[in-house]
Protein backbone atom coordinates (compact mmCIF):
# COMPACT_ATOMS: atom_id res chain seq x y z
CA UNK A 1 0.00 0.00 0.00
CA UNK A 2 1.61 3.54 -0.80
CA UNK A 3 0.68 6.03 2.43
CA UNK A 4 -0.87 8.87 2.71
CA UNK A 5 1.56 9.85 4.86
CA UNK A 6 4.26 8.02 6.88
CA UNK A 7 5.09 9.06 10.15
CA UNK A 8 7.01 5.97 10.95
CA UNK A 9 9.05 6.56 8.01
CA UNK A 10 9.73 10.22 8.93
CA UNK A 11 10.73 9.21 12.78
CA UNK A 12 13.23 6.94 11.48
CA UNK A 13 14.72 9.91 9.19
CA UNK A 14 14.94 12.08 12.29
CA UNK A 15 15.05 9.60 14.68
CA UNK A 16 18.78 11.51 16.02
CA UNK A 17 17.83 14.93 16.25
CA UNK A 18 14.45 13.96 17.81
CA UNK A 19 16.03 11.55 20.73
CA UNK A 20 18.50 13.91 20.84
CA UNK A 21 15.21 16.99 21.79
CA UNK A 22 13.46 14.26 24.17
CA UNK A 23 16.57 13.63 26.01
CA UNK A 24 17.33 17.38 26.40
CA UNK A 25 13.87 17.93 27.78
CA UNK A 26 13.31 14.75 29.96
CA UNK A 27 16.82 16.08 31.91
CA UNK A 28 15.70 19.57 32.20
CA UNK A 29 12.81 18.63 34.40
CA UNK A 30 10.90 21.33 33.59
CA UNK A 31 8.09 20.15 31.04
CA UNK A 32 5.71 23.57 30.47
CA UNK A 33 6.55 26.88 29.26
CA UNK A 34 9.76 27.05 29.43
CA UNK A 35 13.02 27.76 27.27
CA UNK A 36 12.23 25.71 24.76
CA UNK A 37 8.47 26.76 24.44
CA UNK A 38 10.19 30.52 24.59
CA UNK A 39 13.24 29.73 22.21
CA UNK A 40 10.71 28.02 20.01
CA UNK A 41 8.50 31.07 19.71
CA UNK A 42 11.57 33.96 18.75
CA UNK A 43 12.73 31.00 16.14
CA UNK A 44 9.16 30.55 14.63
CA UNK A 45 8.61 34.78 14.45
CA UNK A 46 11.45 35.21 13.13
CA UNK A 47 10.53 32.16 10.14
CA UNK A 48 7.31 33.95 9.85
CA UNK A 49 8.49 37.54 9.94
CA UNK A 50 6.55 38.98 12.62
CA UNK A 51 7.60 40.05 15.86
CA UNK A 52 5.81 37.67 17.91
CA UNK A 53 4.93 34.26 18.47
CA UNK A 54 2.64 32.39 21.41
CA UNK A 55 2.88 28.53 21.38
CA UNK A 56 -0.34 27.23 22.19
CA UNK A 57 -2.02 23.91 22.36
CA UNK A 58 -3.44 23.55 19.09
CA UNK A 59 -4.47 25.64 15.68
CA UNK A 60 -8.09 25.21 16.91
CA UNK A 61 -7.22 27.17 20.03
CA UNK A 62 -4.47 29.52 17.78
CA UNK A 63 -7.96 30.99 15.88
CA UNK A 64 -9.99 30.78 19.01
CA UNK A 65 -7.44 32.86 20.90
CA UNK A 66 -6.64 35.44 18.29
CA UNK A 67 -10.52 36.07 17.58
CA UNK A 68 -10.85 36.62 21.74
CA UNK A 69 -7.89 38.59 21.88
CA UNK A 70 -9.69 41.09 19.87
CA UNK A 71 -12.74 40.87 21.81
CA UNK A 72 -14.76 39.02 19.59
CA UNK A 73 -17.32 36.68 21.31
CA UNK A 74 -21.04 36.08 21.46
CA UNK A 75 -23.00 38.36 19.24
CA UNK A 76 -20.38 39.00 16.60
CA UNK A 77 -20.01 37.24 13.07
CA UNK A 78 -17.02 35.93 11.69
CA UNK A 79 -16.91 35.45 7.78
CA UNK A 80 -14.99 32.44 6.69
CA UNK A 81 -15.18 29.64 3.52
CA UNK A 82 -17.41 27.01 3.13
CA UNK A 83 -14.63 24.86 1.88
CA UNK A 84 -12.03 24.34 5.07
CA UNK A 85 -11.19 21.41 7.74
CA UNK A 86 -14.26 22.53 9.91
CA UNK A 87 -12.55 23.38 13.23
CA UNK A 88 -12.07 26.54 11.74
CA UNK A 89 -15.56 26.83 12.45
CA UNK A 90 -15.03 24.87 16.06
CA UNK A 91 -12.40 27.61 16.85
CA UNK A 92 -15.25 30.25 15.54
CA UNK A 93 -18.19 28.82 17.64
CA UNK A 94 -15.92 28.49 20.70
CA UNK A 95 -15.40 32.39 21.17
CA UNK A 96 -19.81 32.62 21.11
CA UNK A 97 -19.37 34.31 17.72
CA UNK A 98 -21.43 32.99 14.81
CA UNK A 99 -19.25 31.69 12.01
CA UNK A 100 -20.75 33.15 8.08
CA UNK A 101 -19.32 31.09 5.16
CA UNK A 102 -19.05 32.52 1.78
CA UNK A 103 -18.56 30.54 -1.61
CA UNK A 104 -15.28 29.40 -2.77
CA UNK A 105 -13.08 30.58 -6.04
CA UNK A 106 -13.90 27.36 -8.44
CA UNK A 107 -10.30 27.57 -9.86
CA UNK A 108 -8.28 27.72 -6.24
CA UNK A 109 -10.77 26.39 -4.17
CA UNK A 110 -10.21 29.36 -1.89
CA UNK A 111 -11.84 31.76 -0.49
CA UNK A 112 -13.53 33.86 -2.97
CA UNK A 113 -12.67 37.67 -1.71
CA UNK A 114 -15.17 38.98 -3.77
CA UNK A 115 -17.99 37.33 -1.41
CA UNK A 116 -16.93 38.79 1.28
CA UNK A 117 -18.60 42.50 1.49
CA UNK A 118 -22.08 40.70 0.61
CA UNK A 119 -22.07 38.78 4.22
CA UNK A 120 -20.72 42.53 6.28
CA UNK A 121 -23.53 43.87 8.43
CA UNK A 122 -23.11 45.39 11.85
CA UNK A 123 -22.36 42.41 13.65
CA UNK A 124 -19.55 41.44 11.49
CA UNK A 125 -15.68 41.58 13.31
CA UNK A 126 -13.43 39.47 11.70
CA UNK A 127 -12.64 37.46 8.83
CA UNK A 128 -10.83 34.19 8.97
CA UNK A 129 -9.52 33.42 5.45
CA UNK A 130 -7.98 30.21 5.35
CA UNK A 131 -4.84 29.12 3.28
CA UNK A 132 -6.29 26.02 1.42
CA UNK A 133 -4.01 23.26 0.95
CA UNK A 134 -1.25 25.58 1.44
CA UNK A 135 -1.67 28.59 -1.42
CA UNK A 136 -2.42 31.91 0.36
CA UNK A 137 -5.64 33.52 0.08
CA UNK A 138 -5.65 36.79 -2.07
CA UNK A 139 -4.88 38.45 1.26
CA UNK A 140 -4.23 42.15 -0.42
CA UNK A 141 -7.55 41.89 -1.25
CA UNK A 142 -9.27 40.42 1.83
CA UNK A 143 -7.30 43.31 3.83
CA UNK A 144 -8.54 46.23 1.77
CA UNK A 145 -11.98 44.96 2.85
CA UNK A 146 -10.64 44.58 6.59
CA UNK A 147 -9.71 48.00 6.21
CA UNK A 148 -12.63 49.50 5.01
CA UNK A 149 -14.73 47.74 7.59
CA UNK A 150 -12.56 47.39 10.39
CA UNK A 151 -12.54 44.29 11.08
CA UNK A 152 -9.98 41.51 12.65
CA UNK A 153 -8.07 39.50 9.88
CA UNK A 154 -6.78 35.89 11.59
CA UNK A 155 -4.97 34.03 8.84
CA UNK A 156 -5.40 30.35 9.05
CA UNK A 157 -2.74 29.43 8.45
CA UNK A 158 -2.98 25.72 9.73
CA UNK A 159 -2.05 24.11 5.92
CA UNK A 160 0.50 26.49 4.86
CA UNK A 161 3.48 27.27 7.02
CA UNK A 162 6.14 28.67 4.81
CA UNK A 163 3.69 29.85 2.21
CA UNK A 164 4.22 33.18 0.56
CA UNK A 165 1.97 35.74 -0.44
CA UNK A 166 3.57 38.65 -2.96
CA UNK A 167 7.49 37.63 -0.70
CA UNK A 168 5.70 37.32 2.67
CA UNK A 169 5.06 34.42 4.59
CA UNK A 170 1.83 33.63 4.95
CA UNK A 171 0.54 34.62 9.11
CA UNK A 172 2.63 38.02 8.39
CA UNK A 173 -0.12 39.83 6.99
CA UNK A 174 -3.29 39.53 9.06
CA UNK A 175 -3.92 41.21 12.44
CA UNK A 176 -2.55 37.52 13.33
CA UNK A 177 -1.77 34.03 11.87
CA UNK A 178 -2.70 30.48 13.66
CA UNK A 179 -0.65 27.44 13.02
CA UNK A 180 -1.30 23.84 13.70
CA UNK A 181 1.31 21.90 14.33
CA UNK A 182 -0.69 18.65 14.15
CA UNK A 183 1.10 15.31 12.88
CA UNK A 184 0.16 15.59 9.70
CA UNK A 185 1.12 19.31 8.88
CA UNK A 186 4.21 19.98 7.19
CA UNK A 187 6.06 21.07 10.51
CA UNK A 188 4.27 18.68 12.41
CA UNK A 189 4.57 17.62 16.15
CA UNK A 190 4.90 14.20 17.88
CA UNK A 191 1.63 15.06 18.91
CA UNK A 192 -1.18 18.41 19.69
CA UNK A 193 0.43 22.29 19.11
CA UNK A 194 -0.46 25.34 17.59
CA UNK A 195 1.04 29.08 17.82
CA UNK A 196 -0.26 32.59 16.35
CA UNK A 197 1.69 34.95 15.39
CA UNK A 198 1.61 38.78 15.30
CA UNK A 199 2.94 42.18 15.44
CA UNK A 200 0.66 43.89 17.45
CA UNK A 201 2.42 43.91 21.31
CA UNK A 202 -0.75 44.17 23.22
CA UNK A 203 -2.46 41.14 21.55
CA UNK A 204 0.46 39.24 22.56
CA UNK A 205 1.17 40.36 26.03
CA UNK A 206 -3.00 39.25 26.26
CA UNK A 207 -2.51 36.23 24.10
CA UNK A 208 0.35 34.91 26.84
CA UNK A 209 -2.88 35.54 29.41
CA UNK A 210 -5.65 33.90 27.53
CA UNK A 211 -3.55 30.85 26.67
CA UNK A 212 -2.46 30.37 30.89
CA UNK A 213 -6.04 30.70 32.62
CA UNK A 214 -5.68 33.98 32.00
CA UNK A 215 -3.24 34.38 34.29
CA UNK A 216 -0.83 37.83 34.62
CA UNK A 217 0.81 37.15 37.51
CA UNK A 218 1.12 34.48 39.56
CA UNK A 219 -2.18 33.57 40.89
CA UNK A 220 -3.64 36.98 39.77
CA UNK A 221 -5.96 36.21 36.68
CA UNK A 222 -6.55 39.60 34.68
CA UNK A 223 -8.51 37.95 31.42
CA UNK A 224 -11.16 35.10 31.04
CA UNK A 225 -8.38 32.57 29.60
CA UNK A 226 -7.98 28.78 29.09
CA UNK A 227 -5.42 26.26 29.91
CA UNK A 228 -3.74 26.25 26.20
CA UNK A 229 0.06 25.92 26.37
CA UNK A 230 2.16 24.27 23.79
CA UNK A 231 4.52 21.73 26.19
CA UNK A 232 8.59 21.75 26.46
CA UNK A 233 8.75 18.57 24.48
CA UNK A 234 7.01 19.56 21.25
CA UNK A 235 8.70 23.04 21.28
CA UNK A 236 11.76 21.02 21.49
CA UNK A 237 11.15 18.71 18.52
CA UNK A 238 9.35 21.81 16.83
CA UNK A 239 12.71 23.75 17.14
CA UNK A 240 14.43 20.73 15.41
CA UNK A 241 11.56 20.13 12.49
CA UNK A 242 12.02 24.29 11.36
CA UNK A 243 15.64 24.20 10.34
CA UNK A 244 14.20 21.41 7.90
CA UNK A 245 10.83 22.88 7.26
CA UNK A 246 12.35 24.90 3.52
CA UNK A 247 13.72 21.90 2.22
CA UNK A 248 10.53 19.85 2.90
CA UNK A 249 8.42 22.43 1.25
CA UNK A 250 11.13 22.36 -1.38
CA UNK A 251 10.01 18.53 -2.01
CA UNK A 252 7.05 18.86 -1.60
CA UNK A 253 7.10 21.62 -4.56
CA UNK A 254 9.26 18.93 -6.52
CA UNK A 255 6.00 16.38 -6.07
CA UNK A 256 3.95 18.94 -7.00
CA UNK A 257 5.63 19.69 -10.28
CA UNK A 258 6.22 15.93 -10.62
CA UNK A 259 2.46 15.02 -10.71
CA UNK A 260 1.34 18.09 -12.70
CA UNK A 261 3.74 16.86 -15.63
CA UNK A 262 2.88 13.66 -15.67
CA UNK A 263 -0.93 13.33 -13.97
CA UNK A 264 -3.06 13.34 -17.96
CA UNK A 265 -6.81 12.85 -16.22
CA UNK A 266 -8.58 15.52 -14.52
CA UNK A 267 -7.92 19.18 -13.39
CA UNK A 268 -5.41 20.67 -10.46
CA UNK A 269 -6.28 23.36 -8.17
CA UNK A 270 -4.87 26.47 -10.23
CA UNK A 271 -1.68 27.66 -8.68
CA UNK A 272 -1.49 31.70 -8.18
CA UNK A 273 0.54 34.17 -9.53
CA UNK A 274 1.14 36.04 -6.42
CA UNK A 275 2.59 33.96 -4.29
CA UNK A 276 4.06 30.41 -4.00
CA UNK A 277 2.55 27.44 -2.15
CA UNK A 278 3.65 24.79 0.21
CA UNK A 279 1.57 22.07 -0.55
CA UNK A 280 0.26 20.22 2.68
CA UNK A 281 -1.97 18.41 0.28
CA UNK A 282 -1.88 17.80 -4.06
CA UNK A 283 -5.62 18.01 -5.06
CA UNK A 284 -6.76 16.83 -8.17
CA UNK A 285 -10.41 17.59 -9.39
CA UNK A 286 -12.13 14.90 -11.52
CA UNK A 287 -15.48 14.27 -12.68
CA UNK A 288 -15.73 10.36 -11.45
CA UNK A 289 -13.68 11.64 -8.48
CA UNK A 290 -15.28 8.30 -6.64
CA UNK A 291 -14.43 5.88 -9.61
CA UNK A 292 -10.99 7.10 -9.34
CA UNK A 293 -11.03 7.02 -5.57
CA UNK A 294 -11.91 3.11 -5.43
CA UNK A 295 -9.83 2.48 -8.37
CA UNK A 296 -6.57 4.29 -6.73
CA UNK A 297 -7.48 2.00 -3.32
CA UNK A 298 -7.92 -0.94 -5.41
CA UNK A 299 -4.48 -0.50 -6.82
CA UNK A 300 -2.58 0.16 -3.72
CA UNK A 301 -2.91 3.78 -3.48
CA UNK A 302 -4.75 5.99 -0.45
CA UNK A 303 -6.27 8.79 -1.30
CA UNK A 304 -8.28 10.78 0.71
CA UNK A 305 -11.23 14.02 0.35
CA UNK A 306 -10.45 17.14 1.49
CA UNK A 307 -13.32 17.66 2.57
CA UNK A 308 -16.71 15.60 1.17
CA UNK A 309 -18.92 18.00 2.92
CA UNK A 310 -19.13 22.15 2.60
CA UNK A 311 -19.52 23.63 6.02
CA UNK A 312 -22.83 24.45 5.03
CA UNK A 313 -24.26 21.26 5.06
CA UNK A 314 -22.43 20.09 8.34
CA UNK A 315 -24.69 19.28 11.16
CA UNK A 316 -22.92 21.19 13.62
CA UNK A 317 -23.49 24.67 11.92
CA UNK A 318 -26.64 26.07 11.94
CA UNK A 319 -26.68 28.97 9.68
CA UNK A 320 -27.30 29.24 6.10
CA UNK A 321 -29.19 26.01 5.97
CA UNK A 322 -30.83 27.22 2.87
CA UNK A 323 -28.19 29.09 0.95
CA UNK A 324 -26.87 27.51 -2.12
CA UNK A 325 -23.00 27.68 -2.47
CA UNK A 326 -22.33 26.51 -6.13
CA UNK A 327 -18.95 26.13 -6.38
CA UNK A 328 -18.35 24.44 -3.30
CA UNK A 329 -21.09 21.78 -3.81
CA UNK A 330 -19.24 20.80 -6.82
CA UNK A 331 -15.71 21.22 -5.73
CA UNK A 332 -16.80 19.24 -2.57
CA UNK A 333 -18.18 15.93 -5.23
CA UNK A 334 -15.10 16.15 -7.24
CA UNK A 335 -11.54 17.08 -5.17
CA UNK A 336 -9.07 13.63 -4.43
CA UNK A 337 -6.15 13.97 -2.36
CA UNK A 338 -3.26 12.02 -3.43
CA UNK A 339 0.36 11.12 -1.48
CA UNK A 340 2.27 13.79 -0.90
CA UNK A 341 4.79 14.24 1.29
CA UNK A 342 9.12 15.02 1.89
CA UNK A 343 9.79 10.97 2.35
CA UNK A 344 7.69 9.91 -0.17
CA UNK A 345 10.04 8.00 -2.53
CA UNK A 346 10.15 8.42 -5.98
CA UNK A 347 9.16 5.41 -7.32
CA UNK A 348 5.83 5.43 -5.08
CA UNK A 349 5.41 8.95 -6.87
CA UNK A 350 6.20 7.14 -10.47
CA UNK A 351 3.31 4.38 -9.32
CA UNK A 352 0.98 7.35 -8.26
CA UNK A 353 0.91 8.37 -11.86
CA UNK A 354 0.94 5.22 -13.49
CA UNK A 355 -1.88 4.13 -11.52
CA UNK A 356 -3.69 7.58 -12.15
CA UNK A 357 -3.04 7.71 -15.86
CA UNK A 358 -4.87 3.52 -16.25
CA UNK A 359 -8.25 5.11 -15.04
CA UNK A 360 -10.61 4.52 -17.96
CA UNK A 361 -13.09 6.38 -15.98
C1 LIG B 1 -7.51 24.64 7.82
C2 LIG B 1 -7.38 24.15 9.22
N1 LIG B 1 -7.69 24.96 10.24
C3 LIG B 1 -7.56 24.58 11.52
C4 LIG B 1 -7.10 23.32 11.85
C5 LIG B 1 -7.03 22.93 13.29
O1 LIG B 1 -5.78 22.57 13.73
P1 LIG B 1 -5.64 21.56 14.98
O2 LIG B 1 -5.99 20.19 14.51
O3 LIG B 1 -4.19 21.70 15.39
O4 LIG B 1 -6.54 22.05 16.06
C6 LIG B 1 -6.74 22.44 10.82
C7 LIG B 1 -6.19 21.11 11.08
O5 LIG B 1 -6.78 20.18 11.48
C8 LIG B 1 -6.89 22.86 9.46
O6 LIG B 1 -6.58 22.05 8.45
Amino acid sequence: MILFNNFKAHYQQYKDILDKAYARVAESGWYVLGKEVESFEKELAAYIGTKYCVGVASGTDAIQLSLKAYGIGCGDEVITTNMTAFPTITAIMQTGATPVVVDIDPLSGLLDASEIEKKINANTKAIVPVHLYGQSCDLEAIMAIADKHQLVVVEDCAQAIGATYKGKRCGSIGHTGSFSFYPTKNLGALGDGGAISTNDEAVYNKLLMLRNYGQSVRYYHTEEGINSRLDELQAAFLREKLTLLEGWSERRYEIAKYYRENIKTGTFIEERAYGKPVYHLFVIRHEQRNALLDHLNANGVQALIHYPVPIAHQDAFKGQKEEAFAHTELFANQVLSIPIYPELPQAEMETVVTVINSFNG
